[in-house]
């Protein structure tokens, strides 16, 4: 079976294996090339040339940031389109010469800040050169941890986001920790703020104990940080500015299409470590957003919009987010599973309990999953709705402490103790329907090397063929309808370089897992989206070298030089289908 054309997946590759040299392989018959990488500059103006000696605040601002995670492609015209990539975190002991983790300059502090955030960059394509992004497209954008944004929903407003800086509690600066993303079914992107607890100090200090719980409740540290910007911007010191780290933990939509509008931090959809959002228009045209929090024992959860979908209004549609919904997922033993509303006033979401009002419920959401009872999660990342079957994939990236003496035991959605590869769940709504109550769920895959990792499982495939797979994290579906995995964790694993891989979710070789690309040392593979007619796959390289410094990094991708994060585009030698 293995490699017999016609397959009903049409996928044809020869798998590349588990590695680990500084080398991106693909299958044979594939190549790939450098799109862009962090530091190229995005407008036209000869002072934004990327010097790693030579770098300022200012040219970073102008510049693609760091660490590339979720990539977008939002098609404008034939061989034109938008990539939006998301800029998660910034690693300084890669970025500056000497870098001092004791003592970080201002300077430094200023650069991360504007390497984190959004870039919405104009990308086009060549007869015979392929991708080439636009420099000083009317399109290209930095969005950074200083753009200016606002908050809409329950919480807009609310006494614990007013800070000295805002006190309206109503706007905001920047946004920070973006991992994914999603793209709404009316052109936007929804961006997503992750591990939001890394940029604040001084938890110890809040003198508000109720306060100081919450911060506690999302991981919020005593002392300093371990960035240290507090040092230079009092708003990241709890002591001084307890309320901005409530500003953060958010869905941030934008229109990639305005380079000049306003990005929203929207309350509605709940505070926590969003991992990625994923949008659908349910059966009576309401948006239905599914979002994981991607932390050990944390909840996947969904919204649902008050209003409906128009899909001759845009407008309208950029206020659905405003208002709905939270619910967060219990998945029974039996298959079965139900959405559990987070609504303030109903069970046990009392003012008693902390929940005078649904703005609490959206500013301490983990809190109002807690008390529901929903069910505690192997790290819940991407979430994807398959774009034929409605099927619902929610990729659980993997959980060291499942299992172990104080945490939570293995249930049926998370069956594996000490579960360090990861595994993939379908969720099938009842009645096809997005907005229903309840749904049933099935497992896709338990990850693992099925020579070595007992409980493994690929859809019954015979596993003997798979390619080895650890900490699911990113996916995407091709035009076939194709699963494609990129993971962040086989460093740790399998002592091997993240990949991307390739699996049919029906017909004989569903749970066929085929390894199609490998990374490099200390990179994972963030993220990963097709051009619209397939024939490019789009891969974020990000934090090449993590573990070492610029002095001696483990890796030189993409030159051979300073290791650089970088979107990287693959095609087929013959300008066939990916993966055809
Ligand atoms: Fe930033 Fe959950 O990966
Ligand atoms: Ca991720
Ligand atoms: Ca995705
Ligand atoms: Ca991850």
């Amino acid at each position: 079976r293995a490699q017999s054309a016609g397959g009903s997946s049409g996928l044809n590759f020869t798998p590349v294996k588990l590695d680990s040299s500084d080398k991106v392989l693909v299958p044979p018959g594939y190549k790939y090339e450098i799109l862009i990488r962090w530091g190229d500059p995005l407008f036209l103006d000869p002072t934004t040339g990327f010097d790693i000696d030579n770098q300022s605040a200012e040219k970073q601002a102008r510049q693609f940031g760091y660490n590339n995670d979720f990539l977008g492609f939002i098609p404008l015209a034939p061989n034109r389109a938008l990539l939006i990539a998301n800029h998660e975190y910034t690693n300084p002991e890669l970025m500056f010469r000497g870098y001092d983790d004791k003592n970080p300059t201002k300077e430094q502090v200023d650069i991360e800040l504007q390497a984190h955030g959004v870039s919405v960059v104009h990308i086009e394509r060549h007869a015979t050169r392929g991708w080439r992004y636009t420099l000083g497209a009317w399109h290209n954008r930095r969005i950074t941890a200083t753009t200016p944004m606002r908050f809409t929903g329950p919480a807009a407003g609310h006494p614990w986001l007013r800070t000295s800086e805002d006190p309206t509690g109503y706007t905001v600066l920047g946004t920070l920790n973006n991992c994914a993303a999603g793209i709404t079914p009316w052109g936007t992107v929804m961006t997503c703020e992750e591990n939001f607890h890394q940029y604040f100090a001084n938890n110890d200090k809040v003198t508000d104990t109720a306060k100081q719980a919450v911060h506690k409740r999302y991981g919020l540290p005593g002392g300093e940080s371990e960035r240290k910007w507090e040092r230079f911007h009092k708003r990241f010191d709890l002591a001084q500015e307890p309320n901005e780290a409530f500003r953060f933990g958010w869905v941030v939509e934008f229109d990639p299409r305005d380079p000049g509008s306003l990005p929203r931090k929207h309350t509605a959809l709940g505070r926590f470590k969003h991992e990625a959002t994923s949008t659908v228009i349910a059966k009576d045209g309401r948006a239905v957003v599914y979002s994981g929090d991607d932390e050990r024992f944390e909840y996947l959860y969904r919204f649902v919009s008050a209003g409906r979908y128009n899909p001759d209004d845009r407008e309208a549609n950029m206020r659905l987010m405003e208002s709905g919904t939270l619910y967060a997922a219990k998945f029974n033993d039996d298959g079965t599973g139900r959405w559990l509303p987070l609504v303030a006033g109903q069970g046990p979401l009392t003012a008693a309990n902390g929940f005078p009002t649904q703005a609490e419920v959206c500013i301490n959401t983990r809190r109002a999953a807690d008390l529901v009872g929903a069910t505690k999660m192997d790290r819940p990342e991407d979430v994807e709705v398959h774009p034929q079957t409605g099927t619902v994939y929610a990729v659980m990236t993997n959980n060291s402490q499942r299992g172990t003496s104080g945490k939570p035991g293995v249930d049926a959605a998370n069956p594996r103790p000490e579960n360090r590869h990861g595994h993939i769940i379908e969720i099938i709504p009842d009645g096809g329907d997005h907005a229903a109550p309840t749904f049933r769920w099935r497992f896709l895959m338990i990850c693992g090397d099925p020579a070595k990792d007992k409980g493994t499982y690929f859809a019954g495939f015979d596993q003997s063929l798979v390619s080895p797979i650890s900490s699911p994290d990113n996916i995407t579906f091709d035009n076939r309808g194709n699963l494609w995995i990129a993971t962040d964790g086989q460093p740790s694993s399998f002592k091997k370089n993240d990949g991307v891989f390739a699996v049919p979710v029906s017909g004989p070789e569903r749970g066929y897992n085929r390894q199609f690309l490998s990374g490099v040392p200390g990179g994972e593979c963030a993220s990963l989206i097709f051009s619209d007619n397939n024939d490019t796959l789009f891969v974020s390289i990000q934090h090449p070298g993590e573990g070492t410094t610029l002095e001696n990094a483990s890796s030189r991708f993409p030159d051979g030089k300073e290791p650089r994060p970088a979107v990287i585009f693959i095609r087929k030698e013959d300008g066939g289908i990916i993966g055809s």
